[in-house]
This record gives C-alpha cells, structure tokens and sequence, in this order.
C-alpha cells in the first residue's frame, strides 16, 4: 500500500521563489497516495498561477478569507479539520513570523491557528534572512511548541548568490510527511496517560512541602502524544503551563490524589508515561492551625508516601510503562536498579548535575536506559524534542 494512502494533506504554499518547487512537491504526495489541497497565500499567487494546482490537485486552490461566491461554512475551520497534515512549502520568513506570533490575516495563517492536525514547514529564502536573528527565533519557538521543520539547505539562491536558504528537495520533504504521519498512525486509537509537575504535602492550612518540578517535560509529551493522534490524559500537580489542545486533564495536588487519578486512569490505557516528580515523603501529621514561631524551632516528622508506579509496573501487563529517573549521581546505575524495581520498560534518566537539564528549563539531556540493557545518551535538546524520541520508542515498542 502506498504510504501516504487515503492521508490528507493540506498543502500551504506562501510568496517566495521557491513556490514553484510546491508543485513538485505536490505530485510527489500524490504519487504516495494522499489526497491533496492547495491553499496559497496572496504573495504566493504572484509566483505560480493557482491554476497549476488546480489541475493538478483536480480541485479548486483556497487563497482568500472572504471568498466572492460565499462559502456556507467558516472556510478557515472546515480546511484545518479536514487535513490529517499541513504542509507549508515554502514558508516565507514572513509566514513564519507570523505563526509563531499567532497572526491570522489571511486564510492560511488563519488555517493554521484552527487546525489540530500536525504542522510542518519547509522554510526557504536568502540566506541573510534565514539566519537573522529573528527568523532563527520564530523558527525556535515554533519548534518549541511543537512545529515540525525541514530545515532549509545549503544550494544556489533566487539571488543567484550560493548559500544557506534553499527550500529542502522535495524528496526530502515528502520523506519528512512520511515519517510524520507514520509516527501518528501508531497513536491512533491509543489512550496515554501522562503524569506531570510536582506534588504537594501539607504541614499546616498555610505551609506545604514540594520540589522544583513545573511540568514541561510531562506537559510536552501529552503535547507529542495528542499530535500523534493519541488519547491523552494528562495528570497534574499544580503548574502554570497552558493544558495542550485536545489533552483531558485531571489536576491534582497530593500523591495520594495523584496516585488515585492515575491508577483510574491507567485501567483503559495502553501507555503511562510518569514524567511526575512525586514527593517521597510527607509529614507525618498535618497541623489543623497554622504553626506558631518558636524560640526553639521545629522539627517536622516525616514520613514515606507510597510509590504508587511500583505498584501499577506490578500489574501492567501488556501496557507500556515509562519511568523518569532524576539523579544527580551515579545516574546510569541508579536508574538501571529503578526500571528493575518498578519493572518499567523504559526509564528515562534526567541528570540534574548537567546546565539545560531538569527543572524549569525549555531543554533536557537524558539517556534512554530500557530492560534489553540499551542505554541511548542523547544530546542536549528541546523537552518537545525529548518526548518525540520518549514517544518514538513507545511506538516502535507497540510495533
Ligand atoms: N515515583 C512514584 N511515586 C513516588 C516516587 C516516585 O510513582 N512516591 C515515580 C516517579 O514519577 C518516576 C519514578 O518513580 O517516574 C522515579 O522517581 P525518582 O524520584 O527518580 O526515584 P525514587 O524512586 O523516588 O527514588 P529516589 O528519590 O531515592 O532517587
């Protein structure tokens, strides 16, 4: 069966050079086996007439908001529900500008704030303005929040200069759909649940006991997970950070209220993903009034909280089950014994000891320690970039 087979794709093209190569790019989609349509942006239509996309794509090309014959339905909405993909090639330093703003003034940027489906982009201009800073910065953010990028290569320039900018072949860019949309195809019909952020344990109504722990790395895998097309339930302790569109979440505080919405939670589900710092003690009385100052200090009793993963490794099954390790010695071994003891498939090593690693920051640098003995140390990368490989390995796992 082709890959792309019965996969439909929205192909975005905007206004530079390299519109015409959207053409190329658009047979190739086609010889794969997708479904595609065409939207353009205004600049764009000065490059490449809309008629060679109507032909070939056997149907109309979307470029205006407010078209002249009147659509029944919010155009904008119908276009992004429909695509399992959109594709933006060539992505304009402007367009890019303007989506990891959340600009919407045309049909496409508005297309591309209703659509849950996957977004990817093949960005493609001069080479000064590929690495302006500010491009460099949009092109950061959107692949923080989850934005797929084929990155532009080195090759000659519509300027006739030789250097970095050219839109990606489109071989290169179909490949990248292809990958995308199998790593979705895996997910479908799945339910994930993922635990996030910190827990919290009273010592009296105004005081409580926590750690550092502010939910990205967890937050960005429910994200991955739910652009794959996964079912996500996302448990959380308290955090700050925006619920991922499409993630139902259950908010918790304490580990006892963790522990049982997660164990509810995993009685349908395929995955667990325990991004979770969960507190390892907690007081061992809760004082009913706030506790008064004292000449002579205080000393809080503490006492363990049940680690609640222990028992769901226990009766997992079939059921994929990751574990996070924080460490900040003896990393690799620590956790070894962790994966053990909680019977998890794979644990995931979080070495709080390296700089763009562990709490609050947007990177990680962790290792991939699974039952087989493979240890995968990956480099420093964004969180978003850590669940896709966490989510990678889940995948191959179901396969
Ligand atoms: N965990 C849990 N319940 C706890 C403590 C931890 O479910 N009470 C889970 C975490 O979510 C994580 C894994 O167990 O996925 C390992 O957590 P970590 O804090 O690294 O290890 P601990 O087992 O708590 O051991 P230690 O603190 O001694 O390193």
């Amino acid at each position: 069966m082709a890959p792309l087979n019965q996969k439909r794709i929205l192909l975005g093209v905007s206004g530079g050079v390299a519109a015409y190569k959207a053409v190329e790019v658009l047979r190739r989609l086609q010889r794969m086996g997708a479904e595609v349509r065409v939207v353009m942006t205004a600049a764009a239509t000065k490059f490449i007439q809309p008629l060679t996309f109507e032909a070939l794509s056997h149907h109309r090309v979307y470029a205006d908001l407010f078209p002249e014959e009147g659509d029944p339905d919010v155009i904008h909405v119908r276009l992004g529900g429909w695509a399992d993909l959109v594709l933006i090639a060539p992505a304009t330093a402007n367009l890019i500008g303007k989506m990891a703003n959340g600009l919407a003034d045309d049909l496409l940027s508005c297309v591309l704030l209703a659509t849950r489906a996957p977004v990817m982009l093949a960005p493609a201009m001069e080479t000064r303005m590929y690495e302006h800073p500010a491009v460099r910065r949009n092109l950061g953010r959107l692949r923080e929040a989850g934005y797929r990028v084929v990155d532009a290569e080195v090759g000659e320039l519509a300027s006739g200069a030789h250097g970095m900018g050219r839109l990606a072949a489109p071989e290169r860019i179909v490949e990248a759909v292809v990958g995308e949309l199998g790593r979705s195809d895996a997910f479908c019909g799945r339910r994930i649940v993922v635990t996030a952020g910190r827990t919290e344990e009273d010592i009296d109504p105004v005081r409580f006991l926590t750690n550092r722990s502010t939910g990205k790395m967890g937050y960005a895998v429910a994200r991955q997970a739910r652009l794959r097309g996964g079912d996500v339930v996302l448990i959380s302790g308290p955090s700050s950070l925006d619920v991922p569109p499409g993630v139902e979440v259950v908010r918790v505080r304490t580990v006892a209220e963790m522990r049982e919405a997660t164990t509810e939670a995993f009685q349908g589900a395929d995955a667990l993903i325990m991004t979770a710092a969960v507190l390892d003690f907690r007081p061992q009385q809760v004082a009913a009034s706030k506790i008064k100052k004292a000449e002579e200090g205080l000393r809080l009793d503490l006492i363990p909280t049940e680690d609640f993963l222990v028992d769901l490794g226990a009766c997992k099954g079939e059921r994929v089950v990751v574990g996070f390790a924080m460490e900040t010695e003896d990393g690799v071994a620590n956790a070894r014994k962790k994966l053990e003891a909680k019977r998890l498939d794979l644990i995931v090593l979080n070495d709080l000891t390296v700089r763009g690693a562990g709490f609050g920051v947007d990177t990680n640098v962790v290792s991939l320690i699974d039952r087989r003995g493979n240890t995968e140390a990956l480099p420093r990368m964004s969180k978003i970039e850590v669940a896709d490989r966490i989510l990678d390995w889940v995948a191959r796992r179901w396969q």
